[in-house]
């Protein structure tokens, strides 16, 4: 709520009533116009022509409405009355109160049974929002009682978005092989890392489901890799070193070759942790000064070590029907090693698909 305003020659000062106050520049409060005449209601897009608004625009009125739940503004350059929500001003304050994520960090012992979902609930539409909220909060979910055949894969991937299509295909199915090029087909253990590193743009979720298991071994691993971040922010250089040093990761086989860089922890603007990457398999030759290239070996080290301890990891061995996804920008995944029959189907989602289901559904 707004308790009062003033006008200021540049800038509207709103005043809330929650002690917080804020200067409003004129030049980005008329680009933010939300009438018919500068906003298309109906495609969410702007409509006005910033660069065309006069730079020296000053308010000639503004009053508080609504109960304080509105500011209505009357510009120099329109006749009408704009309109301003408390909810639009405070969403951007310069000081914004930080944003709570509603993830939980954790080591294995701190995963139980919520991880483990219906399938047939998944796929209703409570039983949909319940699964989303744990699979943002935790970073992965198995989904039990499924039918062991592409369709499973189909249908979930099209409840939160559309299958990714990548040098594998869209839909996949997989054995172990050795003829393919790839790690993932090898029967050898797989340590915890994120899928491609070389993409420019690393798929945002992971689909793996197990359609038949005649074999010994094989764990599925979940590591969290904000968790070993959140630990590693105590070891300033180590964490200076993983949030800067961009590692690139290369891709050659089937008729490409992909090339990506950027570090293990990527940071958003605001300096919160958007994207943990990882892959020893996947990481391109590249130097540094050597004192530099020295420190990247022991940060990797330190990093690798705890996604390799047990209290880290989360292990099970997934069943027939068992489908695991997880989120690819935090959660790392590994496979014990097996002997025997594996046979796998599974699929990539887009990352801004997986936020934006999230954000229909309220999720965050
Ligand atoms: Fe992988």
């Amino acid at each position: 709520m707004i308790e009062n305003i003033k006008i200021l020659p540049d800038s509207l000062h709103v005043k809330f009533k929650n002690d917080i106050d804020d200067n409003f520049p004129n030049i980005w409060l008329r680009d933010h116009a939300k009438d018919d005449k500068n906003w298309d209601q109906r495609s969410h897009q702007r409509k006005t022509f910033t660069a065309k608004l006069d730079s020296n625009l000053f308010i000639k009125e503004a009053s508080i409405i609504e109960n304080g739940n509105y500011v209505n503004i009357l510009w120099s350059d329109s006749e009408k009355m704009i309109k301003y929500s408390t909810e639009f001003l405070q969403k951007n304050l310069i000081k914004k109160v930080a944003t709570h994520h509603k993830y939980s960090l954790w080591k294995s012992k701190d995963i139980n049974d919520q991880v483990y979902l219906k399938y047939n609930d998944v796929v209703s539409d409570d039983g949909f929002k319940f699964f989303l909220k744990n699979l943002y909060e935790y970073g992965f979910c198995v989904i039990t009682n499924c039918k062991t055949n592409m369709e499973t894969v189909d249908v979930i991937a099209n409840k939160i978005g559309y299958v990714r299509q990548s040098i594998f295909g869209g839909l996949w199915e997989f054995e172990s092989n050795e003829n393919m090029a790839d790690s993932a087909y090898t029967q050898e253990e797989l340590r915890p890392h994120t899928d491609s590193t070389y993409s420019k743009d690393a798929p945002g979720l992971q689909l793996l489901l197990c359609c038949d298991y005649d074999a010994t071994g094989g764990e599925s691993i979940m590591v969290d890799g904000f968790k070993i971040a959140e630990t590693l922010k105590e070891q300033k250089e180590i964490f200076e070193i993983l949030s800067n040093v961009e590692v690139p990761g290369k891709y050659v086989g089937d008729g490409v070759i992909l090339e990506a860089r950027r570090p293990i922890f990527r940071h958003n603007s605001k300096n919160e942790l958007s994207q943990v990457s990882f892959n020893n398999y996947d990481r391109a030759e590249f130097r540094m000064e050597n004192e530099l290239m020295l420190k990247f070996y022991e940060a990797i080290t330190q990093f690798d070590n705890l996604a390799n301890k047990i209290e880290y990891q989360w292990r099970h061995i997934l069943k027939p029907g068992e489908l695991l996804i997880f989120n690819n920008w935090r959660v790392l995944h590994g496979r014990g090693s097996f002997q025997g029959k594996r046979k796998m189907a599974g699929c990539y989602i887009n990352m801004e698909d997986f936020e934006s289901i999230c954000k229909i559904n309220n999720i965050f």
